[in-house]
């Protein structure tokens, strides 16, 4: 059974770190993957996610923000992760749609039913397998991300949105607790690796490769 794996959390809770801890963790369990993110993982798709990103002059409108992660997310399903997923390869994602009901549907206010339809129309049934959500108090992360030399567009976001962002995440881990895996990202990073691995060790104990 093909696994998809997504990796979601506010800003500077350490998604890098986990991500390349998680590759290393099934390189060493030879599981065959491929790695990717979102908004981009293909040309055009990172084309899009730099529109997405950059700051303008020009205001984006929340629904043209909506629907260029949706035009991002159906190349990158396109080209990238069904292709993976139907040769067998597992396919671990920096951010997938959760990111699009915690941004755009908690963050921006748009409505979580809208979500829902854009969800069906560019994925059909594919949901993640595995989401591991790294949760950590919004100025902690805000605080970490600050450090980076520059903020994008939704790094310059105010720590209220990302309230509304983590709400959001909150929300639907509670909903969906077979899907949803928590980890505590306000730890050490060696504390949260001990979370992941017993994630990832538990998970793999359940498949056959
Ligand atoms: P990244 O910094 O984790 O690579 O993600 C880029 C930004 O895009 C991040 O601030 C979250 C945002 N984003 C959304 O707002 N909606 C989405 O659906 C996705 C995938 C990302």
């Amino acid at each position: 059974m093909p696994v998809f794996i997504t990796l979601e959390g506010t800003e500077g809770v350490g998604k890098s770190t986990a991500l390349t801890y998680i590759q290393g963790y099934l390189a060493q369990h030879q599981v065959p993957f491929v790695t990717t993110r979102e908004p981009g993982g293909t040309p055009l798709a990172e084309k899009i996610r730099t529109l997405l990103l950059t700051k303008d002059a020009e205001p984006m409108s929340s629904t043209a923000e909506l629907l260029l992660m949706f035009a991002a997310r159906a190349q990158h399903l396109a080209q990238v992760i069904q292709p993976a997923l139907a040769s067998g390869q597992w396919v671990l994602c920096d951010r997938f749609t959760d990111a699009t009901y915690a941004y755009q549907g908690g963050g921006r206010g748009l409505r979580q039913a809208d979500i829902g339809l854009l969800e069906t129309l560019v994925q059909g049934e594919l949901r993640p397998t595995l989401t591991l959500w790294l949760d950590a108090p919004v100025e902690l992360g805000l605080s970490r991300a600050a450090a980076r030399q520059q903020l994008d567009r939704f790094e310059q976001e105010k720590a209220v949105f990302f309230d509304k962002v983590r709400a959001v995440y909150q929300q639907r881990a509670e909903a969906e607790p077979k899907r949803y895996r928590r980890i505590d990202a306000s730890l050490s990073i060696e504390e949260v690796q001990d979370q992941i691995h017993a994630v990832l060790a538990r998970f793999l104990s359940v498949r056959t490769l």
